[in-house]
């Protein structure tokens, strides 16, 4: 066999999805409702109007699914709970019928020999939560979502080891409650959303120290599209430039998160006003973590700059490479991305928790989907975790985004990431190229 672009041995290959995105049975078995639910139907916020009702069904067809994915050679699988299913007030009352659905898919999954990483939030929130507490604006929130967390992982804390709390906090707070394209929507002012932004990391905080109370040899972590910025070329002053702008821009989460500090100055220049916190929150913010997960997609590059911080984004010409979100295609990015975290976190393990592209995915006449283009954007972006390794990055596992095409948020069915086809009338599934090509690069632990 050949050997080059070889992954170490024992590395962790799978594939992800999320709950909101695929499950649908959006009123069934007592699941209240959620902020997605809700936004879904102001009008103009999704694209179509389409809403996560009945998405890829994947609540009646989760058996299917996992025989899918078995089928494909896959190993670990992550997802995430619905919590308007546990809590369909968001507290208090719990739903039994909700937490058997995930220990039946946890299951399913163990018996086809497929590993779970359950993320407990990736957006879905109760909206009885929204109402009372105005979400994550409130601090209290962080206390609720360790309760939720408790109740999750006392259920299924004895079939599930790996967990992730939280994903992508900027999403559903400075997408959400800053520029009203995510639920729950909104306008805010740069303090609250920053506010919002540290109550979910007080809640990823307390959560963590509740799961590891609960859960025997847990793996717990957060998952988060850190900034990526890289040098535009690879010469003195853009790396230093890229370096400093790295570390700068990802003050508002991943720093604090590992050092239990706020660098106020960077944090200014690139969010605005200062949230309020205390030593206390800074602490459980800071609480040891075993791994941290990075979803990447894109980021344009940085170039040194006559200006206070030293750097600037650089702007990409029109016909730079992109995918059908109009995102820029930059495998180095994540290269230096996975640099740069083992050179400031020597100690912590990564894997990436998200990776993928938006494509044209037609079908053709033959009944294959022949998405060389998603294949390429693999091929480029697993070479760049190879060459990271490869030079000592401490990156562990990959999970492509996505196992299936499914509700992209604002932009509806319009977009597909996976690398199955979903076939929204009929609801049914075909694998596509970049399937066939990542159950090679599975089988065979490389990069072809
Ligand atoms: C990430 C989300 C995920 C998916 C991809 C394309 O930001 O975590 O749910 O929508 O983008």
């Amino acid at each position: 066999m050949i050997q080059e672009y070889k992954f170490p041995e024992g590395f962790i290959w799978g594939s992800a999805t999320a709950s909101y995105q695929i499950e649908g049975a959006w009123q069934e078995d007592g699941r209240g409702e959620c902020t997605w639910d809700r936004f879904c139907r102001r009008p103009g916020k999704v694209v179509g109007g389409d809403t996560g009702n009945v998405a890829c069904d994947h609540y009646h067809l989760y058996k299917d699914d996992v025989a899918l994915m078995k089928s494909m050679g896959l190993k670990h699988y992550r997802f995430s709970i619905a919590w308007p299913r546990i809590l369909p007030e968001g507290e208090g009352q719990i739903n039994q019928k909700g937490l058997d659905f995930y220990k039946n898919l946890v299951d399913e999954l163990l018996n086809a020999g497929i590993e779970p990483l359950a993320t407990l939030f990736h957006w879905d929130l109760p909206q009885a939560l929204q109402d009372k507490y105005q979400g994550w604006k409130d601090r209290r929130m962080a206390q609720v979502f360790a309760d939720y967390s408790d109740v999750v992982s006392r259920s299924l804390g004895d079939r599930v080891k790996k967990w992730a709390t939280i994903n992508e906090i900027m999403c559903f707070t400075t997408l959400a409650h800053k520029l009203d394209m995510h639920a729950p929507g909104g306008r805010e002012s740069d303090k609250i959303t920053n506010q919002t932004a540290h109550h979910a990391l007080l809640g990823h905080g307390m959560a963590t120290q509740v799961l590891r109370r609960n859960v025997q040899d847990s793996f717990i972590g957060l998952v988060d599209n850190n900034e990526a910025p890289w040098p535009v070329l690879n010469t003195e002053p853009h790396l230093r430039a890229a370096r400093k702008a790295w570390k700068e821009r990802n003050s508002q989460r991943l720093f604090p998160m590992m050092t239990g500090e706020y660098d106020e100055e960077s944090y200014v220049r690139h969010y605005g006003e200062m949230p309020e916190t205390t030593a206390e929150d800074m602490k459980i913010i800071s609480t040891p973590l075993d791994y941290f997960g990075i979803n990447f997609y894109n980021c344009p590059p940085v170039q040194a700059a006559d200006n206070e911080a030293g750097y600037e984004t650089v702007d990409l010409p029109a016909a730079y490479p992109r995918t059908a979100m109009g995102w820029p295609i930059t495998p180095d990015a994540l290269y230096w991305n996975l640099k740069y975290m083992t050179e400031f976190f020597p100690d912590l393990p990564v894997y990436i928790t998200e990776n993928g592209m938006a494509a044209d995915d037609s079908m053709s006449e033959d009944g294959t989907v022949k998405d060389y283009d998603r294949i390429e954007y693999l091929r480029t972006h697993l070479r760049a975790c190879h060459r990271a390794i490869e030079e000592g990055a401490n990156l562990k596992g990959y999970y492509l985004w996505s196992l299936m095409d499914n509700f992209e948020w604002a932009f509806g069915y319009s977009k597909r990431f996976g690398m199955i086809r979903v076939d929204y009338d009929t609801q049914k599934r075909t694998i596509k190229e970049s399937g066939k090509y990542y159950s090679r690069v599975m089988a065979e632990n490389r990069v072809f």
